[in-house]
């Protein structure tokens, strides 16, 4: 059983997809036991992203993350990492296909409307930041 985090990044909750997000989320068979909105502070985008601080759109990456509210989530299940990122869709909208999230819905490679854990140590990681573990109903 796996655990991985979803972020609906703020172009998505702004244009009202959070819903269509979370539905095509549990059409996965995952199990939604934990979410949470708020507005992300500069030191936790930093943190969330702390593998990127070295890219050239670090930068640009946070003050979009923390430039309004998103929407944090764990969903459970079997290869729930892998799964979630199948129905995102690769990093570049653009590079997307039809039917997945970024595909359908991300604007372009940052205001890409979803993030989720790229592993199951990434994702422990990820949650605990977001998460502690009375938030977490299983
Ligand atoms: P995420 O972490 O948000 O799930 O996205 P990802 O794994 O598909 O992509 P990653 O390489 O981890 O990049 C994190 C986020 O940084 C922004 N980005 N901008 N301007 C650029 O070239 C660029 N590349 C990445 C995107 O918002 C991406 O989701
Ligand atoms: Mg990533």
């Amino acid at each position: 059983m796996q655990r991985s985090l979803v972020l609906i990044k703020p172009d998505a909750l702004e244009r009202g997809l959070a819903g269509a997000i979370i539905s095509r989320l549990e059409k996965t068979g995952l199990k939604l036991v934990a979410a949470k909105m708020l507005h992300l502070d500069k030191t936790l985008a930093q943190r969330h992203y702390a593998v990127h601080k070295d890219k050239p759109f670090f930068e640009s990456l946070v003050g979009y993350i923390t430039s309004a509210p998103i929407i944090a989530l764990v969903f459970e299940g079997d290869k729930a990492v892998e799964l979630i990122r199948k129905t995102m869709g690769p990093t570049d909208p653009s590079k997307a296909e039809a039917g997945t999230i970024r595909g359908d819905f991300g604007l372009d490679i940052e205001h890409n409307s979803v993030h989720g854990s790229d592993s199951t140590e990434t994702a422990t990681e990820e949650i605990r930041l977001f998460f502690n573990e009375a938030e977490i109903f299983a």
